[in-house]
């Protein structure tokens, strides 16, 4: 940490960019990348530490994509706080922000676009089916613009995270992609920046999510039905005063579909619901019990 550090330089085109990391291939230093859509919390921050222990440069972007949007989703509403973030990073000795406009990102005719089958098409796939066509190809922009050895994802977008593992593989991109642990409050609540639009009330009620994945987990760790466990999960949503309940699924943490119980394979609980008007997501690991 350093509270006194200077503010990072912000870059906004893609010119500008390139000369930075030039300077940075230039003096042999490796350069791992943070993509995020800013309104930057712990769990971020997390993030860009990591990417300074793995590379000698940090960068990173800030961009709320508005192709992973829906129309009637959030993009309007999605909290800004360039001013805030930059500050923030300074404390985590970022090198460098990526802060592109819409304009800069998706020129006039821009007419490319990333498409994802496989893990995207479940879960978040079912109720947003846009939403990893546009990620995949923000971030695939983001890594050629970049140039990253490393980029750093979270695992509180753990869909996200598989999606993007995929699209390395798959498009032989020349980079690693390295997944880290969800920050969470001391109640279990998972950072997030739409955690924002929670009123109070909902705000002392939203750890019920997590506490109810986890139960999921434990339960079908230990042998029980899955159907049981997602009903009981249901219930304690329900009465906590989720919903809509889009998904509550237990899947194979690395496909993402079916996971049964005894085949050795590592498991993943995860769910999305709305709180009101807030639309939250949370997964947890199922433990491994040997
Ligand atoms: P955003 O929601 O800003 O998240 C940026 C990164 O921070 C993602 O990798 C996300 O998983 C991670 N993150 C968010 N909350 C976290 C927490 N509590 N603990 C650990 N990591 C956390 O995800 C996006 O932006 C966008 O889809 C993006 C990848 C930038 C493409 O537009």
């Amino acid at each position: 940490m350093a509270p006194n550090a200077p503010l990072p330089k912000i870059v906004r085109t893609v010119k500008d960019l390139r000369r930075h990391i030039t300077i940075f291939r230039k003096a042999g230093e490796t350069v791992a990348l943070v993509p995020t859509m800013g309104a930057l919390h712990d769990g971020h921050l997390k993030l860009v530490e990591t990417a300074k222990k793995k590379a000698q440069r940090a960068v990173v972007s800030i961009f709320v994509n508005p192709t992973q949007f829906a129309p009637g989703e959030d993009l309007a509403r999605y909290p800004r706080d360039e001013a805030g973030d930059r500050a923030k990073l300074a404390v985590v000795c970022t090198d460098l922000i990526w802060a592109p406009s819409p304009d800069e990102m998706y020129g006039e005719n821009f007419a490319t676009r990333i498409e994802v089958e496989g893990a995207a098409k479940v879960l978040e796939g079912e109720f947003r089916p846009h939403h990893f066509g546009g990620v995949a190809t923000v971030c695939c922009k983001l890594f050629s613009q970049v140039t990253p050895d490393i980029a750093i994802f979270g695992e509180k977008d753990y869909q996200q995270l598989c999606v993007i593992q995929q699209m390395v593989r798959d498009l032989n991109l020349p980079l690693k992609i390295h997944g880290m642990a969800t920050v969470r409050e001391k109640d279990g609540l998972a950072l997030s920046s739409r955690n924002a639009y929670l009123s109070e009330e909902e705000r002392a009620r939203a750890p019920v999510l997590n506490a109810t994945i986890r139960k999921v987990a434990e339960m079908v760790a230990s042998g029980s039905r899955q159907h049981a466990a997602i009903n009981t999960a249901t219930k304690a949503l329900e009465k906590a005063g989720f919903g809509p309940i889009d998904y509550i699924a237990v899947a194979d943490a690395e496909t993402l579909g079916p996971w049964r119980h005894g085949t050795g394979r590592p498991g993943r609980v995860l769910a999305a619901a709305k709180l009101g008007t807030t639309r939250l997501i949370d997964n947890v690991p199922i433990p491994t019990t040997t």
